[in-house]
């Protein structure tokens, strides 16, 4: 177990061959609690239709640029059939923030079906932002047994520069529905952004023992990429790392860091990693994440799913996967 002055130490540390021997520690936690094999979950990026303002994100409802879509219950399940068939064993449906009852029912409807169709053997991950208990009970009931709701930033302070304080867009409302995913009994993913403008080494340590502290299941990190068409994108020049392979270097650190101090948990190699380097993905599964997600939305629709610039998997083809590790086909791939 790391302390947090332990945390700022490795974070700040420059050496190339303590970061492998970090690396290849936290490979070996994650293949003794996890296993050598790496888990998959389908992303189908359902709707980009999202009431939320968030500074960073390129689906911000401010942003008029981007043409919304939500894909309709037969296009969904045809993914989730094809997700099935390949043997991804499970899927995350991902779409902006809604909370209008239309919504909520057709995401309901569309849980019931996949759990019809695959006789309950596909698992299904929401990552749908934050909703009232009402609605996580409803589509845990459904059939939707995890859920990903990221925190962001851990300190209240540096929320409200991402976030712009309003209604939408509370602090405490973010981490109480953290809280209300886990009493509800959804394994909970969450995580954060890292090399956001004006952010402190600091920070990030408080950032992964949050994650220690809220004691989630599941996480996903990535970097902070700007997005051309939102307010964060003027301090753009305010992040800390400013070389891909500084970025890289504090992707995997926060991946091993975390592998160190949360042994059992799923922890993902996120697609943000492969814009800043194209073995990205592979080197954090060698670092102790053990989760990949392919992305199956439909390959017209992934460019409006824009959350930052030059996003990747636009045209990779998600069913050509070489990996030098073990895959769990047919596999939900919960924590123990
Ligand atoms: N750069 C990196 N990650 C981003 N996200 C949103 N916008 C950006 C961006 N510009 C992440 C957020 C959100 C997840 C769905 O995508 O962390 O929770
Ligand atoms: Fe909407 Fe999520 Fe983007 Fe925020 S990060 S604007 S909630 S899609």
């Amino acid at each position: 177990m790391f302390t947090r002055e332990e945390i700022i130490e490795i974070l700040t540390d420059e050496s190339d061959d303590n970061l492998s021997l970090l690396c290849s520690d936290a490979h070996r936690i994650r293949v003794e609690n996890r296993g050598e094999s790496i888990f998959l979950r389908a992303l189908i990026e359902f709707s980009n239709r999202c009431q939320k303002n968030c500074l960073y994100c390129g689906l911000r409802s401010s942003n008029i640029d981007t043409s919304r879509y939500i894909l309709s219950e037969d296009q969904i399940i045809a993914c989730a059939v094809k997700s099935y068939n390949i043997g991804y064993g499970s899927i995350v449906l991902q779409s902006g923030e809604r909370r209008d009852r239309e919504f909520i029912s057709f995401v309901t409807k569309v849980i019931k079906e996949i759990k019809r169709f695959s006789d309950n053997k596909l698992g299904i991950t929401l990552s749908c932002g934050e909703q009232n208990e009402e609605t996580y009970r409803e589509w845990f009931e459904a059939g939707a047994h995890r859920y990903l709701l990221r925190f962001e930033t851990s300190k209240e302070e540096n929320y409200y520069r991402l976030h712009p304080k309003d209604r939408f867009h509370s602090y405490s409302d973010r981490i109480n529905a953290i809280k209300t995913l886990k009493k509800i009994g959804y394994m909970t993913g969450s995580g954060f952004m890292y090399n956001l403008p004006n952010e402190r080494v600091e920070d990030i340590a408080d950032n992964l023992l949050f994650l220690k502290e809220l004691n989630v299941d599941m996480v996903g990190m990535g970097p902070y990429i700007p997005h051309h068409e939102t307010p964060l994108y003027e301090e753009r020049n305010l992040v800390r790392l400013k070389e891909k392979s500084d970025i890289m270097k504090l992707a995997l650190k926060s991946i091993a860091i975390l592998r160190h101090l949360m042994p059992h948990i799923n922890i993902a190699s996120t697609t943000a990693l492969q814009v800043i380097d194209n073995q990205g993905r592979e080197k954090a599964l060698a670092s102790g994440a053990n989760v990949l997600m392919p992305n199956l939305t439909p390959d017209t629709l992934r460019e409006n799913y824009s959350i930052y610039d030059n996003k990747p998997g636009v045209k990779e083809d998600s069913e050509l996967i070489s990996l030098p590790f073990p895959i769990a086909y047919n596999e939900w791939g919960d924590t123990i």
